[in-house]
């Protein structure tokens, strides 16, 4: 299956490397903080897209002690297990749980993936429709700008719910789609919305993502096989790793080990 993204000025990514994933997050948390201060700084408002997993979780309970304009702050998710908002998988409840049930941000501000609907489509659509309204757009091809993209990548080079070999994958019409991770439905953004993130940071951690971040860095291999390898973004790329994860890289990849 052949994907091709939208052509972008693909951004050059920039690769910081830590000694272990405590230092990783610690670093993580720091440049999340920096952003959404820049961004309420010269917009007056942030809206970061968030992402599940284990990897952002300690994260999300860093941000839970900090002190941040919360009002100014606009929460989303880049993809959501379509289950139930208090299920255990439940992305959004991980980050309520970790972090925003914590702090005084408005429940106006948060805008979990509706998934409580008859199907992943049309949790899809809701959700669409909720980023047209909170971006205040009319058209789907005004696309939005999320301010920061806070994105993890699976051992197999997925990241968000855009899996290998999935149609999510040749999705470039609508925003939000609906991602199949081993027969069980996500809600995902599109490469094409994140793609147009001003900021776009990839936090992963562990030795077991070696062997994608090898093929999502090499010259030439297959998006369709290694879907991270869609994320070209507008703005600036970021990628943030532990030493073990970083061993994937190909030598040719220039970084920066602190
Ligand atoms: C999800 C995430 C997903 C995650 C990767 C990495 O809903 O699970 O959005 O894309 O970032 O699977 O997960 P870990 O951080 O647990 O390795």
């Amino acid at each position: 299956m052949t994907v091709a993204p939208p052509s972008s000025e693909k951004s050059v990514p920039l690769v910081h490397v830590y000694a272990d994933k405590a230092a990783l997050v610690a670093a993580a948390t720091d440049q999340v903080i920096e952003l959404i201060r820049d961004a309420i700084a010269t917009r007056g408002r942030c809206s970061i897209a968030l992402s599940g997993g284990s990897t952002p979780k300690p994260l999300y309970q860093a941000l839970a002690q900090t002190e941040l304009p919360w009002d100014q702050l606009y929460v989303y998710w880049g993809d959501e297990r379509y289950v139930p908002a208090t299920h255990p998988d439940s992305n959004a409840k991980m980050t309520r749980d970790a972090w925003l049930d914590h702090v005084a941000i408005p429940a106006d501000n948060i805008f979990a993936v509706p998934t409580d609907t008859d199907s992943p489509e049309i949790s899809a659509e809701r959700y669409q429709q909720s980023l047209m309204g909170s971006f205040n757009t009319s058209s789907k091809d005004e696309l939005p700008q999320f301010d920061l993209m806070l994105l993890g990548m699976g051992d197999d080079g997925h990241t968000a719910s855009l899996f290998p070999h999935t149609l999510a994958l040749k999705e470039f019409d609508r925003w939000v789609t609906v991602g199949n991770k081993d027969g069980q439905p996500r809600i995902t953004l599109t490469s094409r919305v994140i793609n147009q993130a001003r900021h776009v940071l990839f936090v992963v951690a562990g030795a077991n993502k070696q062997t994608a971040l090898s093929q999502v860095f090499a010259p030439t291999a297959d998006s369709a096989a290694y879907p991270a390898r869609l994320i070209a973004p507008v703005g600036e790329l970021r990628w943030l790793l532990d030493l073990d994860a970083s061993q994937g890289l190909p030598a040719a990849i220039e970084r920066t080990v602190h």
